[in-house]
């Protein structure tokens, strides 16, 4: 450091308390990225390519210029924004490349993941201790979350609504109750079906760094018949299209999510793959026959008995050779690890709806259900996919 003073940079260590300041400081970032993500601040900077200063963000919008300045000046020290500095020394933000990731139209944006952590995922996190202190096992799933007062669209059934709770039967009265009640990340004044495009956004955000890599994780050119059950967004199966152009792939998610999302999720280039969309429950409705079946994060919402039953029928539909795919974020056989994935575990645990499973759990049922040949790559924590495949003899 340049100064005329005496400084001198030094590095103390603690072992002992150093892992929870990091966890503390981690939780502050994110509580001051919030704000910015409210404000579409990463959006503005971004449609700045040669760069902004504090004071003239601040007059486009009416912000107070020097509030805007302390808070750029945080997500400069995120690495979200890069800030140099301009004639009279102004400092003047650029968008980097991990900021790029905050910005809202961005493929694999984390926007609402941020904004989504503010209102819901907080609130699950408080529902703990008192699930902790009652052991209430009850049938009743948090996806809906009381303080989420309905307002425009009552009459819009959510996914979360009705896939994300088929661990619970839904106690009397929940139809009349849902009238007034918005399910989890719907806000009052929110434009109606904007709580599915964010919720299937986030599914996105989390797998867009690692596309490639899951798509590649086994060799999957043999398989030409392909079924993405519960596959949401189809943001998998665009992919795995793109990557493997000869496979024939169906997205198969319940009638209200495709209805949702092939209009709102439809890729550019959607006329040139090999993707259609059905409708239906795969614990119910028929499942076309493949030679590949994928469950991508849908596992982790359902009991053993139904992870058994909707197996144990597809390994009676594949033939030799084929396989299940299953995504899971796993936990560690001595579920002591990794964090991210007990975070995950624990908010589906106060919400009532499903839990995380280590690999030997998977393993297990996969073996019951007909599977002798089952492998897995475990993933880094800040992945969330851990790829298990299942191959019938
Ligand atoms: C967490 S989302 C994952 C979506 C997508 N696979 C992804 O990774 O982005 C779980 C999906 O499973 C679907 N789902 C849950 N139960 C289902 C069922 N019984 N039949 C078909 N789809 C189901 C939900 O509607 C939802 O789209």
């Amino acid at each position: 450091m340049d100064s005329k003073y005496d400084v001198k940079e030094v590095t103390w260590l603690h072992p002992a308390s150093d892992p929870l300041m990091k966890m503390f400081n981690g939780y502050r970032c994110t509580l001051a990225v919030i704000p910015a993500c409210e404000l579409k601040m990463f959006d503005k900077i971004a449609a700045h390519p040669e760069g902004i200063s504090a004071a003239r963000l601040a007059e486009q919008h009416s912000w107070s210029s020097s509030y805007t300045a302390r808070l750029l000046d945080a997500q400069a020290s995120f690495g979200l924004l890069k800030k140099t500095l301009g004639p009279d020394n102004i400092g003047i933000y650029h968008i980097t490349e991990s900021g790029k990731y905050m910005v809202s139209d961005f493929e694999g944006s984390f926007d609402g993941i941020f904004t989504l952590f503010s209102k819901v995922f907080l609130k699950s996190y408080s529902l703990i201790p008192e699930l902790i202190k009652t052991g209430d096992e009850g049938d009743k799933a948090h996806w809906v979350l009381p303080e989420l007062q309905i307002n425009g669209s009552a009459d819009k059934q959510c996914p979360q609504d009705q896939s994300h709770c088929t661990e619970n039967k839904k106690p009397e009265g929940y139809q009349a109750k849902a009238d007034k009640i918005r399910c989890a990340g719907q806000f009052a004044g929110q434009k109606p079906g904007e709580n599915e495009r964010r919720m299937y956004q986030i599914m996105v955000a989390q797998m867009y760094p690692y596309t490639d890599e899951i798509i590649h994780a086994f060799d999957l050119s043999r398989f030409k018949t392909v079924v993405d059950i519960g596959g949401g967004q189809g943001y998998l199966s665009f992919a795995l299209s793109r990557g493997y152009p000869d496979m024939k792939i169906t997205v198969m998610d319940m009638p209200h999510v495709i209805k949702f999302v092939r209009e709102e999720f439809r890729p550019h280039d959607f006329d040139k793959l090999n993707v259609t969309y059905l409708e239906g429950d795969c614990l119910k409705d028929p499942i076309p026959v493949a030679s590949l079946y994928i469950f991508c994060k849908v596992l982790h919402h359902f009991t053993e008995e139904k992870i058994e039953y909707v197996i144990s029928k597809l390994h009676e539909k594949l033939p030799s050779g084929g396989a299940v795919l299953i995504l899971e974020d796993t936990l560690s056989p001595t579920r002591d690890g990794p964090p991210p994935s007990h975070c995950f575990d624990l908010m589906l645990m106060a919400r009532k709806v499903g839990k995380d499973r280590t690999f030997p759990e998977f393993a297990s049922t996969l073996e019951r259900c007909g599977f002798t040949k089952i492998k897995c790559i475990l993933t880094n924590p800040e992945c969330i996919y851990d790829v298990i495949m299942a191959i019938k003899d």
